[in-house]
């Protein structure tokens, strides 16, 4: 059977062999909405392949992490949305006789190849922008439910998700061993076979177990981790992602349309929908309460319900459409650009098995509340999100989002306050220890482009990591990108001239660099970032 992604067909063929080879895999994957996606698909992957293995999470795949897994005493390591720009390190265990690495990633490799090893950059297929980690850990799940002896039914899968502790103290080895805290509840997989679905049919048992014997339901994870890391940027996912929400509609857990390009259409109350809406600036209405009640208040339609307000997913198609317009009309009629009014509609995928009115309903909602549990040491959470909700999961991740919200919001408004230092060709911000060093990139690429934030120059953002050493995260724009832009090569040379290391994609990169080190990266970068545009 073909898989999703045809050139990347037969590296996943022979990585799921290797896998099927394994006694047990140890699955090491990353701390965000794109890493978590990638594990879960590949832990269900797994469970089905009757393959046991164990999930460790790491914030960065470094020197010390590698050694780690080393330690343990898995032949096998599945690693998922980090590996390739860490082969150098991983290969040296390779060598070593440690662990057989199999790598389903999407980040610029570095210089060193190993046997199995999933990356669509390896294929001529753009890294940030057609196909992500989740993206590529579900075309190994394809590739697997071909190879494996899969057992599609669940109730009588092998217990390969019940991993063993492994006896390491490690905040990651406790985690996983929380999660499989489970026990003898987990009767069934994430789904049952034959859910009413919201438009008033029902999935078929066969349908579904057809969807699930070719690991095709997957297809609704991977869409959340492309849209976590930011690839249906420009308003849809293009690329290889294209092939995978294909199937993902087909298998009936998907639907994709064109809707309202705004954030919280599952769960915000209609105010607080357009209050919060400022991709697209709405004179009166945007960052504006009063404005957006007054702008519902005069539309002719009943918005609210037992005196709450309603929300956008639980409008009528009709009452989305005068809502929509009346948005519209009042945009031109306050002199917004036509290019930014076409911006207010986008593609929305919709996770269509999951309750309406949920965050895990719509993709864009879904991975905001996976990196709310994720890069707060969580990762236990999201995963457990994205099994179906083991163990009451969901409830934990709502609170830890609330708390995602207020740390976001109080960094944009303290890098707004504070401003960026403009270089020649970047601009730069040290939040010490006022933002989190696992949200700093978000901060960043969401204050680009308020006032006295330029969306044309490239943003570098430093947070402190530990005592020695500074988190450097940057962020740019698709259009920094078309004009040369590669910061994943500014993060890994500049780093490098002053002892750390990084690495990341063209459009969004990170790094290490010892403490003090920050003004003499700040002047190569700035070097590096001039050459490209130039
Ligand atoms: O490690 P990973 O690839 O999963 O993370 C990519 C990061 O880059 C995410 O935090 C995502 O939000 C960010 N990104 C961005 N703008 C883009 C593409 C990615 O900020 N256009
Ligand atoms: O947190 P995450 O990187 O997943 O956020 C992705 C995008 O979702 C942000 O860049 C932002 O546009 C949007 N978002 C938002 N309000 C939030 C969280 C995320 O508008 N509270
Ligand atoms: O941490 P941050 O969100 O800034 O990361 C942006 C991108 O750079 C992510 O894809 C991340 O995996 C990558 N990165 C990296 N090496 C680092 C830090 C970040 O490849 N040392
Ligand atoms: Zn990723």
């Amino acid at each position: 059977m073909a898989g999703p992604v045809p050139e990347l067909e037969d590296r996943a063929v022979a990585c799921a062999e290797r896998l099927c080879e394994a006694d047990r895999v140890l699955l090491a994957s990353h701390i965000d909405a794109d890493g978590l996606t990638s594990a879960a698909i590949a832990a269900q992957a797994l469970e089905r392949a009757a393959i046991p293995f164990e999930t460790v999470f790491e914030k960065q795949l470094d020197e010390d992490a590698v050694a780690d897994i080393a330690a343990t005493d898995y032949d096998t390591v599945l690693f998922t949305d980090f590996g390739s720009g860490q082969l150098d390190i991983i290969g040296d265990h390779e060598d070593a006789g440690d662990f057989t690495p199999v790598i389903a990633d999407h980040h610029q490799p570095a210089d060193r190849e190993t046997e199995y090893h999933l990356n669509p950059l390896l294929f001529g297929i753009n890294g940030s922008s057609e196909l992500s980690g989740a993206g590529a850990s579900y075309v190994l799940a394809r590739a697997l439910a071909d190879v494996s002896d899969h057992d599609p039914d669940p109730s009588v899968a092998a217990d390969g998700g019940k991993q063993t502790g492994g006896g390491e103290s490690s905040q990651t080895r406790r985690t996983s061993s929380e999660l499989s805290s489970d026990g003898g509840e987990r009767s069934d997989g994430p789904r049952s076979t034959s859910e009413p679905r919201s438009d008033g049919s029902t999935v078929t048992a066969s349908g579904a177990a057809n969807a699930r014997a070719d690991n095709c339901d997957l297809a609704a994870l991977a869409v959340v981790g492309a849209v976590g890391d930011m690839q249906a940027a420009g308003g849809e996912l293009h690329g290889a992602n294209e092939g995978i929400v294909a199937e993902g509609v087909a298998a009936g857990v998907l639907e994709t349309g064109k809707d309202l390009a705004l954030y919280g259409k599952q769960t915000r109350p209609l105010p607080k929908l357009l209050e919060y809406a400022t991709d697209v600036h709405i004179p009166g209405i945007s960052n504006d309460a009063n404005g957006a009640l007054r702008f519902l208040d005069g539309l002719d339609l009943e918005l609210k319900r037992d005196g709450d307000w309603r929300r956008w997913a639980g409008l009528t198609n009709e009452e989305k459409r005068t809502v929509a317009s009346a948005l519209v009309q009042r945009a031109v009629s306050s002199g917004v650009p036509t290019k930014k009014i076409d911006q207010l509609v986008s593609t929305a995928y919709v996770l269509s098995e999951e309750p309406v009115g949920t965050e895990l309903r719509d993709a864009s909602e879904f991975s905001t509340l996976l990196n709310a549990t994720a890069r707060y040491e969580r990762a236990d959470v999201g995963l457990g999100v994205c099994l179906g909700d083991r163990d009451g999961a969901l409830e934990r991740a709502r609170q830890l989002l609330r708390e995602h919200r207020r740390n976001l919001s109080n960094g944009i408004d303290l890098v707004t306050r504070e401003g960026a230092t403009q270089e020649e060709h970047v601009q730069w911000f040290h939040a010490s220890d006022e933002i989190r060093e696992t949200i700093v990139g978000i901060v960043a690429g969401m204050a680009m482009g308020n006032a006295g934030i330029s969306r044309s120059k490239p943003i570098i953002a430093f947070a402190d990591k530990n005592d020695d050493e500074v988190k450097v995260s940057s962020r740019g724009t698709h259009s920094l990108v078309r004009q040369g832009l590669d910061l994943s090569a500014v993060m890994g040379e500049a780093s490098r001239a002053v002892g750390g290391d990084g690495g990341g994609h063209d459009v969004a990169a990170g790094a290490t660099v010892p403490k003090g080190e920050e003004e003499t990266f700040v002047e190569r970068a700035d070097e590096i970032v001039g050459e490209q545009l130039s």
